[in-house]
């Protein structure tokens, strides 16, 4: 069991401001751990890391090594080499898109923009859930093997079901095709071991697990990297170069061009080590407990209906971002509105948008009550 309340003193927002946060989807709430890593990379060392031997200098490279060693054990990668920091889990995503070869690719039907928009230029298909929003196992193994890669969502931002990926991934291998994961929405919830799911790329955010904005990895198989060409080049992505040509740097550093945003890399580090301190499972099961204490009639539920610590609804006749805003105002409760990155979705079912209420490690059940309090009022006006 955890303690929440105990969790709660780990962010200092909680000690500013009265408000419920039930936004984790997009964007949750910083803990100190990771806010002081961030101030003591620039009121410390605030160098260049792999370049400069000086005290700054080479106390930075200790400190990304570091950060890069928290996030291979946190996700059971077998080598540091394999973890390559990008912006977020979309520049990840967009980097295997235009580096691996291939020629077609496989999604699902519940993709988040930053995993379609990418592959639309090539052979593309898509799965198509089935009627209960549930991923079509049959359907995927008739498909893929006409596909050279599969990407696809490990937890849904829309309501947080997660794909049958282990069932997935044998299958797909069976068939002759890679698979890539985007886990911006597992990752931060839940156990995940790469090398067990047998994964070849997994994309993830910073942002989206406690950590700083613009930092992201991109996990794959050594020998996949390996055989990849960066598609952004400049300092830190070659060991040679003369007016004409290049020599392209080892892994994990020939797709980490130019400076890079040291402090982001280390906050993530301090994200994970927290994560893996609290215990992802035992987060997982507290925003399950608290999505099932959500008990409301007459209230439209979207998508797949299960386990998971996301609640997504409408309130038939209101608007979604009407609702939201009427949360807003009256209890500074705080939630997502409108097509959540996913317009194919909701435009193939006809939708305009959804509200979405998604909950994180220092949510309450206190907090649930007097969301499903002020849910009762809004239905009634
Ligand atoms: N993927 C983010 C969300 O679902 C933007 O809110």
């Amino acid at each position: 069991m955890m303690n929440v309340e105990k969790i709660r003193k780990d962010f200092p927002i909680f000690e500013k401001k009265k408000f419920i946060y039930f936004d984790n989807a997009c964007m949750p709430l910083r803990p100190k751990v990771v806010i002081d890593k961030i101030n003591e990379y620039y009121t410390e060392y605030p160098a260049c890391a792999g370049r400069s031997y000086h005290d700054f200098g080479t106390r930075l490279t200790d400190e990304v090594a570091n950060a890069r060693d928290l996030v291979k054990k946190f996700i059971g990668a077998k080598k540091a080499k394999e973890i390559i920091f990008t912006k977020n889990a979309t520049e990840s995503i967009n980097l295997v898109a235009n580096s691996f070869k291939f020629n077609s690719v496989l999604t699902s039907d519940r993709e988040h923009n930053s995993n379609l928009l990418p592959w639309q230029k090539f052979d593309h298909d898509v799965v198509k859930s089935k009627k209960d929003f549930s991923f079509d196992l049959e359907s995927f193994s008739d498909k893929v093997k006409n596909f050279d890669i599969v990407s696809m969502v490990h937890t849904s931002n829309l309501e947080g079901y997660s794909l049958p990926v282990k069932e997935i991934i044998k299958i797909a291998h069976e068939q002759g095709a890679k698979v890539l994961l985007d886990g911006a929405q597992s990752v931060p919830h839940k156990e995940i071991n790469v090398r067990k799911l047998d994964v070849d790329f997994l994309a993830f955010s910073g942002h989206k697990m406690l950590g700083p904005n613009g930092v992201g990895v991109l996990y794959g198989k050594e020998e996949l990297l390996d055989g990849m060409k960066p598609f952004i080049l400049g300092g830190e992505t070659v060991s040679d170069s003369t007016y004409d040509s290049y020599k392209l740097e080892e892994l994990p550093h020939k797709f980490e061009a130019g400076l890079q945003n040291y402090p982001g890399i280390l906050g993530l580090g301090s994200a994970a080590k927290y994560l893996m301190k609290i215990g992802r499972n035992n987060i997982e099961k507290h925003e399950n407990m608290l999505k099932s204490k959500i008990d409301i009639e007459g209230v439209e539920k979207i998508g797949h209906v299960g386990e998971s610590g996301i609640f997504n609804f409408n309130i038939p006749g209101k608007g979604a971002h009407e609702v939201a805003m009427m949360l807003s105002a009256s209890k500074n409760i705080m939630i997502r509105s409108g097509a959540h990155c996913m317009h194919s979705w909701f435009n193939s079912r006809n939708l305009e948008g959804s509200a979405r209420a998604s909950f994180y490690l220092y949510n309450t059940l206190e907090e649930i009550d007097t969301f499903v309090e002020e849910l009762e009022k809004i239905k009634k006006l």
